[in-house]
């Protein structure tokens, strides 16, 4: 019966249910009982007694049909018709039932027939602090340029909780660390947005990443709380020159060091990243062009290497800069400083200048007489700069040393003799002292002039002249010859006869001389009856200034016919 009536009035008599439930409204406004559970309570626990808040008799309950007849929501409760209490039948979830951070409250009709009354109940579900807060990304990752500005800030999600009150995200922590600290900005909203600020420049060089962790606190007691890693890769700046890796790159090298030879390896390092750390090299624009003939730089390397005849005659020591520049944008450099010394090698000869040679001297020429200068020079250094002379042995000339370095004079020592030697070779050698020594040597020919210090010569003396008697007048009869050491004039004879002895003997007379030849002829025939002997003198004198001469005794016999 009590179905049918209930078909009745949810059927036919809507109108008058509706009026019933408005005016009872009126009156139950006042009655109704709120009650207040928090959710996640577990299934039976007791909301409250709301037959007895209604003031409802207990024992009547089961026969006047005691229940809730409200929507969806009335199966979250029950009621028991046996003592009236309201219970908890399914598990409450507040965040699931509701939205927003209002109160969540759920209105139950409660029904008791014979007579009809309809009760209204409200049971506010409140919040527990059954959620963390959390962020929608675990880790967040930035990148921040290494010459930001302090101060600088960087926006980061907020952490959501879908508790409310205190319940919900109330403050936020970031793990300490030197660079970063948080600040919260209110956004005009109930959330207050964390912001990373940068206090204290960062510096790629000495650290590329920072990490923390920013962590989201409600403020429940005890509190849950969620974290987001926060990992910071600093981007590199071109903020770093390269730095040559010594103050000054000395080395030494020999002089005519082979093409290819490696000189040095220039290296300057440059901390920063990628092309700001990418250090290539040139060498410094105010390096003379021979330079650029002899060494070759490696932009790339730093490489120095022999490409041209190393001379140490031509420079000793090569002082160059060399610039290392990173490739970034714009680029840094530095100038690298490298002085390159050259040992001396002997490669040079000793070199002989005659400055005065006289090709002439004469015989008569006193020792000591000077005949050349010279001077030796050697563009080699040390030991291979220094010079010993000498003079050949066997010719009658000495080297003198001058008041000069490295000048020397070249004299006469003893005598000379022209009819023994009439021209010398004097050969005068340069040796240094380097390892292995070099040498050169120059050759001074200096002849010997003639002084007339020879008399005219007769291989024989006397000289027996056979005559036979009768001899034609006019006729040669003889011939003396002489010859002298000397030259030319000095050896240039002539002969005459000599007369006027006055003896009674005296044939002289009666003989000729050719002046030039020597040929001697008679002018008289002679007779060996009447003398059968007798001698004269015969002059050879050359033509020297003064002149010298000699003479030959030609003792002649008459021969009988
Ligand atoms: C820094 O972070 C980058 C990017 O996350 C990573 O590739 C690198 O390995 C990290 N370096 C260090 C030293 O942690
Ligand atoms: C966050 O950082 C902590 C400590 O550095 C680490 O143990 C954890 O695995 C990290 N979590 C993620 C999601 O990277
Ligand atoms: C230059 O120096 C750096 C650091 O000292 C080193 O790693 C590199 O190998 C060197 N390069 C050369 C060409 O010597
Ligand atoms: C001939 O020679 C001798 C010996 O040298 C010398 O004594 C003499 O005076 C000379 N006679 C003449 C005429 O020159």
């Amino acid at each position: 019966m009590g179905d049918r009536r209930t078909r009745g009035a949810d059927g036919s008599t809507g109108v008058l249910l509706w009026f019933l439930c408005c005016c009872a409204s009126e009156k139950q406004v006042s009655a109704q009982i709120r009650y207040s559970i928090p959710e996640e309570v577990e299934e039976g626990a007791v909301v409250g007694n709301v037959a007895k808040d209604l003031g409802l008799a207990v024992g009547t309950l089961v026969e006047r049909r005691f229940r809730i007849v409200s929507g969806s929501k009335d199966a979250l409760f029950q009621v028991n018709q046996n003592n009236g209490v309201l219970y908890v039948h399914k598990n409450i979830d507040r965040e699931e039932l509701c939205d927003g951070t209002g109160a969540c409250l759920i209105n139950l009709k409660i029904a008791v027939e014979n007579p009809l009354e309809i009760h209204y109940v409200g049971v506010e579900i409140t919040d527990v602090n059954d959620h963390s807060p959390s962020f929608t990304e675990k880790d967040l990752h930035l990148e921040i340029a290494e010459n930001t500005l302090s101060d600088t800030r960087f926006e980061l999600q907020t952490a959501r909780d879908a508790d409310v009150g205190l319940n919900s995200v109330r403050m936020y922590l970031l793990s300490s660390n030197p660079h970063f600290e948080l600040e919260l900005i209110d956004n005009g909203d109930e959330d207050k947005v964390p912001f990373l600020i940068l206090r204290k420049a960062i510096d790629r060089e000495q650290s590329t990443n920072h990490s923390f962790i920013l962590t989201a606190i409600d403020g429940a007691n005890p509190p849950r709380s969620g974290t987001l890693n926060i990992t910071v890769t600093v981007v590199d700046v071109n903020d770093n020159r390269p730095v040559c890796g010594k103050d000054i790159y000395s080395v030494t090298i020999q002089e005519n060091a082979p093409i290819g030879t490696t000189v040095l390896n220039i290296n300057a390092t440059d901390t920063d990243e990628g092309q700001n750390g990418e250090v290539e090299y040139a060498l410094g624009r105010n390096i003379k062009r021979k330079v650029h003939d002899i060494f070759n730089l490696n932009s790339l390397t730093g490489e120095i290497r022999v490409i041209g005849p190393v001379d140490f005659e031509e420079n000793e020591v090569y002082k160059l800069t060399v610039q290392a520049s990173d490739k970034g944008q714009p680029p840094l450099s530095v100038d690298c400083r490298v002085v390159i010394k050259i040992t001396d090698i002997n490669d040079n000869k000793p070199e002989i200048e005659v400055t005065s040679l006289s090709n002439m001297i004469s015989e008569d020429s006193k020792s000591g007489t000077v005949i050349s200068l010279i001077s030796v020079t050697d563009t080699d250094s040390g030991n291979n700069g220094k010079v010993l002379l000498t003079i050949s042995e066997d010719v009658p000339f000495e080297l003198k040393p001058s008041f000069q370095d490295n000048a020397y004079s070249v004299v006469t020592k003893g005598r000379l003799d022209r009819e023994l030697v009439s021209h010398y070779d004097i050969t005068i050698t340069a040796t240094d002292c380097g390892q292995p020594p070099l040498s050169t040597f120059k050759t001074l020919t200096v002849q010997i002039s003639d002084v007339n210090d020879n008399s005219p010569e007769f291989s024989q003396n006397p000289l027996e002249l056979y005559l036979v008697e009768n001899n034609p007048r006019g006729e040669s009869i003889f011939s003396v010859s002489a010859t002298d050491k000397d030259l030319n004039e000095n050896a240039a004879i002539s002969y005459h006869i000599v007369r006027g002895e006055g003896t009674q003997n005296d044939m002289a007379s009666f003989l000729n001389i050719n002046s030039d030849n020597g040929h001697i002829s008679a002018l008289k025939s002679f007779d060996f009856e009447f003398l059968k002997t007798f001698k004269f003198q015969v002059v050879a004198t050359d033509s020297g200034t003064p002149s010298l001469s000699s003479n030959v005794t030609i003792n002649v016999f008459i021969l009988d016919q």
